[in-house]
């Protein structure tokens, strides 16, 4: 019996990186699946790739609208949302004296706020079903801790695991269970990104920031995003039906809490 079978899962900034690997081990446990992102084209092409039982929808956390349109397209292509994972988020460093308020507001728009309002427009339409549902919000092991040269997104991965807190405290009274993942390191584009802003400040060469926290994981390297797909699944499946308002490090022992 697969572990989600018969259920609809919507998954932010899924057209790659983690969001992608997630869509794939729904879909191999039985799921529809909707990738919704920014980058549409690279969305419906993810969504192709994956076949029938994936759609590719626009989607910006940061806008309202986008989020309502998303999420309405999403319950009437699969007849209702059962799972959502709020995936999409943007990476930003800089010192302290070099913050600028554009990058603030971007980040906590996409982070932050493109984590509540995504989860208020899903949870909307699972406590209207009566079905319950699992809300799945991707936080960091930068929200357990500051870090000297990454105060906005470190802030906005915190704002992320106390959003959990309060939503699944909230909501577990419809049956919809909100937990989070904490990822450690994860190889792909993003950290690709962290890597040249490191390089930037610290004034090292590309890929060595790389090396260095991959060889610092007591794991031994870096994650990759199936590393995370088993507590995605987990999460998303009945079996956690009585975990509430969590935050689950996967990451290879970098942080313990
Ligand atoms: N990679 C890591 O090391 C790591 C570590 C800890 C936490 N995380 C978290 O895991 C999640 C996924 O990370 P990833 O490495 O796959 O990132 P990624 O940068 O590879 O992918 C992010 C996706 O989000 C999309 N996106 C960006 N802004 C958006 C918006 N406004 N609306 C909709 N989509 C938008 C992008 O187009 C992209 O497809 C993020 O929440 C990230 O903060 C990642």
């Amino acid at each position: 019996m697969k572990r989600l079978a018969g259920k609809s899962a919507l998954i932010t900034g899924a057209a790659r990186g983690i969001g992608l690997a997630f869509a794939k081990a729904y879909i191999a446990e039985g799921a529809r699946v909707a990738i919704a992102d920014i980058d549409e084209a690279a969305a419906r092409n993810a969504a192709r790739e994956l076949g029938a039982n994936a759609i590719g929808v626009r989607m910006d956390v940061a806008d309202q609208a986008s989020i309502e349109a998303a999420v309405a397209e999403v319950e009437r292509a699969f007849g209702g949302i059962d799972i959502l994972v709020n995936n999409a988020a943007l990476f930003t460093a800089a010192p302290i004296a070099e913050i600028t308020r554009a990058d603030y507001d971007r980040v906590f728009a996409v982070n932050v706020a493109g984590t509540l309002f995504p989860l208020q427009a899903v949870a909307r339409g699972m406590v209207a079903r009566g079905k319950g549902g699992k809300v799945i919000n991707m936080a960091s092991q930068a929200g357990r801790r500051g870090e000297a040269l990454v105060a906005v997104y470190c802030a906005s991965k915190a704002a992320v695991i106390s959003l959990t807190q309060s939503a699944g405290l909230n909501l577990i009274s419809h049956g919809i269970n909100v937990n989070a993942i904490a990822p450690g390191v994860v190889d792909g584009e993003h950290w690709d990104g962290v890597d040249a802003l490191f390089a930037r400040y610290e004034n090292r060469p590309v890929g060595e920031k790389k090396r260095i926290v991959g060889a610092a994981v007591p794991f031994g390297r870096m994650g990759r995003p199936e590393d995370l797909t088993g507590m995605a699944v987990f999460l998303a499946s009945e079996e956690a039906n009585y975990i509430v308002a969590q935050t689950y490090n996967v990451d290879g022992g970098n942080w313990m809490s």
